[in-house]
């Protein structure tokens, strides 16, 4: 079966310029027929697929299988074929951190995307960063795009507990750190935390994101929880496959899908399964893409209508494999439904509100997904701060700290880096008591790339006393596994003379999370002296760091470039 091609769609898309445009086609042809393809072959829609897979990245590990059954669907429905590569981020494999390349990610698939023949094209990735990148590359090129993903990895256990990454992965360091847990048994649990490919299988980055996709209709229903390995992972894919090519007969872009009505059901996602904070970066990055309005507030005034719906850690006790089996996001946008905009359009081209009448709610033999009006916990799951301390906004994840810190004045300790906080934060001489405020500053977007550095570890001889967790304040990110009294992205950032930069030891920081402050009780005067004592650090001078650190905008506004908003424009 085959179906005739207009002069700029499928293999005549996205010609090489040689100054004659037949030329270009008949050579195009030429090289093609080299790798099996005849005329025939080429008049069918084109499908790119993006392969993000690399011996590096652990999370990717079955791409290769799913990437076939992605083809599969895609010739299944008649269409063609093309996988390409882009770049591959794993999460704990690369220095200092993957957001430093998220954007980098981004960009490679943008332009892969606008220079390569390619009626649609599925997005394949898992790994915390490859998700968000690929959905600002599609925000940005507007075609046809369907995200798929690894899926999560199945739990592993230790002495009979059930266990995995990377929750459990801070648990048992911290107990190493406090001495009760010794080399052999830590060195056990390191052997049984990621026990199968896929992604980590709690709520972090990777499973918000994920489940915020497809919430969003830019990922197919019941797309983000299938673990990685499964049947259920490799059906999704073969029907994504077949969906792309729909998606050339009919197309739906990323503009008629990513609109701020879905862009909120998936912040009320983000906030029912109790995610990543992570996510209020990448989704504010993708709402810049496309030129729509979300602020801090609009994330605050969703938590604050949102419950705890889902029992995943960190913020809760299960694992991905346990909301998959309960009926996965379906069934969880079917217990959100009065709270969602069902208008929204989704790959499938029905509305949310379609998809939705034909799933069942949720089953009462699971425990999982809970209903509105017996959540697991209450609203404001993430909290995005104000103050002093942070003109521009900060957030901490209160569902997953200590509510007895949410309330807390204290006096500041000071690190000057990531380096400087692993070199000391074990000193004695410091005399740190679980009532100082661990301050970290030069870890912001462009002082390091904005590493996960945030949830800095408790001092050992205080782990060692039984303290589990204190204040912490930093213009850094912390993984969406971890958890803690964590004050995080505090905008504007130390590096550019944000406040964080004028904190001195000592100097009293109040958190109130009830009122959404966070401020430096140090009178302005003073506060001004010590802005004239202001050193910016130094800046990496060469190469992509070089590019991001001169252009990459604040935390709040999605830590993108400042030169790939909606209104950018490109030479094509
Ligand atoms: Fe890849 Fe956690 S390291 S998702």
């Amino acid at each position: 079966m085959t179906e005739k091609k207009s002069e700029s769609s499928g293999i005549n898309k996205s010609l090489t310029s040689y100054g004659d445009p037949e030329f270009s086609k008949y050579i195009r042809r030429a090289f093609l027929a080299s790798a099996g393809y005849d005329r025939d072959d080429l008049q069918r829609p084109i499908v790119g697929i993006a392969d993000t897979s690399s011996d590096y990245n652990t999370c990717h590990r079955q791409m290769p299988e799913i990437i076939e059954a992605v083809k599969r669907g895609v010739l299944e429905a008649g269409g063609l074929p093309f996988v390409f590569p882009t770049l591959s981020l794993h999460e704990i494999l690369m220095s200092p951190t993957t957001m430093l390349f998220r954007n980098l990610l981004a960009m490679v698939t943008e332009e892969m995307i606008r220079a390569q023949p390619m009626d649609a094209v599925v997005l394949v990735g898992g790994c915390d960063k490859t998700v968000p990148a690929q959905l600002m590359a599609a925000a940005s090129v507007n075609l046809p795009a369907v995200s798929v993903v690894t899926g999560p990895m199945m739990t592993g256990s230790w002495q009979g507990q059930r266990l995995g990454a990377c929750t459990d992965c801070r648990r048992f360091w911290g107990d190493h750190r406090a001495g009760k847990l010794d080399e052999t048994q830590i060195a056990e649990v390191e052997q049984s935390l990621c026990t199968t490919a896929g992604t980590c299988m709690v709520m972090g980055s990777a499973s918000t994101m994920a489940c915020a996709t497809e919430a969003m209709g830019m990922m197919l229903p019941g797309g983000a929880t299938p673990p990685s390995g499964t049947g259920d992972r490799l059906r999704n894919a073969v029907a994504s496959g077949r969906c792309a090519v729909d998606l050339t007969r009919n197309p739906r872009r990323p503009s008629d899908i990513l609109t701020r009505a879905s862009l909120l059901n998936g912040v009320t996602v983000l906030m029912a399964v109790g995610g990543s904070t992570n996510a209020i970066i990448h989704l504010a990055a993708i709402a810049r893409r496309l030129g729509i309005d979300l602020s801090m507030d609009d994330f605050h005034e969703v938590a604050q209508r949102v419950p705890l719906l889902v029992d995943c850690k960190p913020a809760g006790s299960g694992y991905m494999e346990d909301l998959h089996r309960a009926g996965g996001v379906p069934v969880l946008l079917k217990q959100l439904e009065p709270l969602l905009d069902l208008s929204a359009t989704t790959i499938t081209g029905e509305t949310l509100g379609q998809l939705l009448e034909h799933v069942p709610p949720a089953a009462d033999w699971q425990s999982t997904i809970r209903s509105l009006d017996n959540p697991l916990g209450p609203t404001g799951a993430l909290v995005t701060l104000r103050g002093s301390l942070a003109p521009d906004g900060a957030v901490i994840k209160a569902a997953a700290a200590s509510a007895e810190l949410m309330s807390h004045r204290g006096p500041a300790i000071v690190f000057e880096s990531p380096e400087d906080a692993a070199e000391r934060i074990d000193d004695p001489s410091l005399k740190i008591t679980p009532d100082h405020v661990l301050v970290l500053r030069n870890a912001g977007p462009v002082a390091a790339g904005m590493p996960e550095c945030g949830s800095l570890p408790i001092p050992r001889y205080l782990a060692e006393a039984g303290v589990r967790d204190m204040v912490r304040i930093s213009d850094a990110r912390m993984s969406g596994t971890a958890f803690g009294a964590v004050v995080l992205h505090c905008s504007p950032e130390a590096a550019i003379g944000g406040p964080l930069s004028l904190v001195r030891d000592g100097d009293m920081i109040e958190l109130n999370v009830s009122q959404r402050r966070i401020d430096l009780l140090v009178d302005k005067a003073e506060l001004e002296r010590r802005r004239t004592e202001f050193v910016p650090p130094t800046l990496p001078d060469r190469g992509w760091q070089r590019l991001y650190a001169e252009h990459v905008t604040q935390a709040h506004q999605g830590a993108d470039m400042d030169f790939l908003g909606a209104t950018c424009k490109t030479l094509r």
